[in-house]
């Protein structure tokens, strides 16, 4: 098969991540008889610095002609300072309403060989953590209108948080159907002891539930969930929740599977056009020195072969290969522990492309 794949390195550990993530999927190509062809283009601060603007209308295009697009990360304190308007972060909210990606899933999965590396190790040992976070990205607070105003005297900010009802059942339907693929368990997440848009959200997700009698659904409010992930997380199989609570669940999540580093994310449309990037940011304090965990890019790499090219045993390939480079013992400075072998980032790279 031949792909195009637009890349969007973006900022700080960006380049770096994202360079490994390609070496993977260029051994992929290679032992497996595919071409991709890649166009990368500026997005974030450097593209700030470079055109005045965090993505260019170009650049835009070059996402939506893609077969699919693979992002590192975007944001430094360099760029604090910009206007809302021209924020790095600003350009990946464009490309994930740009593409219509409003299905974001973070799964969250414990690599046996990190049991030590997870805050929770008896947990860990018990069972395993296996769960997968859909989050809504495209609605929400982060779209609602924005005003700051000088009200009596003082300033007053404003997020408009809303949902529509087809905006709730079309995230429902992934995530009931991403349930039925899996344990059939869903939690839907809310905070409907406060706020309207969680009632509408319950509401919704009630009248799915009706259609999908073999999963086992059940509410959770958002304040337990932070709890109850700590507490059992065992307890859960697809989490589906709005954009906000989205977004600090699965940092809080990350941290089960050893490191932030660890973590995947697939973010979907309802076709094929996906962005694949890992959750966690630019660190810059970290930048340039070749020591980031990549497998959160090169996992997230495997879900594009897997969501947007149909392309399941290639994905196995690479999720093989990262836990064989786990089992021995191979560890970036975020996951290393007692007895096993510090690697830079360039090095997880190869020796995961090694071994597929
Ligand atoms: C994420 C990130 C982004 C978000 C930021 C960089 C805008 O935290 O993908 O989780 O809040 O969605
Ligand atoms: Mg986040």
């Amino acid at each position: 098969m031949e792909k195009k794949i637009t890349v969007l390195a973006g900022d700080g550990i960006g380049p770096e991540i994202v360079a490994e993530a390609r070496r993977v999927l260029d051994r992929v190509a290679e032992v497996f008889g595919h071409r991709f062809d890649y166009t990368y283009v500026d997005i974030g601060g450097c593209a700030i610095d470079k055109y005045g603007v965090p993505i260019t209308d170009g650049g835009m295009d070059a996402c939506r002609r893609a077969d699919s697009v693979l992002l590192g990360a975007v944001g430094g304190p360099k760029w604090d300072g910009c206007p809302p308007s021209v924020r790095p972060e600003k350009a990946l909210l464009a490309v994930r309403k740009e593409l219509g990606l409003f299905a974001n899933l973070r799964p969250t999965k414990l690599f046996p060989q990190l049991a030590g590396s997870s805050p929770l190790r008896d947990e860990a040992a018990e069972g395993g953590i296996d769960l997968l976070i859909v989050r809504e990205l495209t609605g929400g607070v982060y779209f609602g209108e924005k005003t700051t105003k000088t009200v009596g005297g003082e300033l007053v900010a404003t997020d408009v948080m809303s949902y529509s009802e087809h905006e709730i059942e079309r995230i429902g339907r992934v995530a009931f159907e991403t349930a039925m693929k899996r344990r059939r368990r869903l939690a839907s997440v809310d905070k409907a002891n406060v706020l309207e848009t969680s009632r509408l959200w319950r509401r919704t997700m009630h009248r799915l539930a009706e259609e999908y009698p073999e999963v086992g659904y059940s509410d959770i409010l958002v304040d337990n969930t932070a709890m109850q992930l700590i507490k059992n997380p065992s307890q859960f199989d697809v989490i589906v929740t709005e954009n906000m609570f989205g977004d600090i669940l699965s940092d809080e999540a990350s941290m089960l599977t050893g490191s932030i580093g660890m973590m995947p994310s697939a973010s979907l449309s309802s076709g094929t056009l996906g962005m694949y990037e890992p959750i966690h940011g630019s660190a810059p304090d970290i930048a340039g020195l070749d020591a980031a965990n990549p497998l959160g890019t090169v996992l997230s790499a495997a879900m594009m072969l897997r969501y947007s090219f149909g392309m399941a045993a290639e994905a196995d390939a690479v999720e093989a290969a990262v836990g064989s480079v786990l089992l021995d013992g191979y560890r970036t400075f975020d996951i290393m522990s007692d007895g096993c072998t510090r690697v830079s980032c360039s090095r997880m790279g190869s020796l995961v492309a090694e071994r597929i």
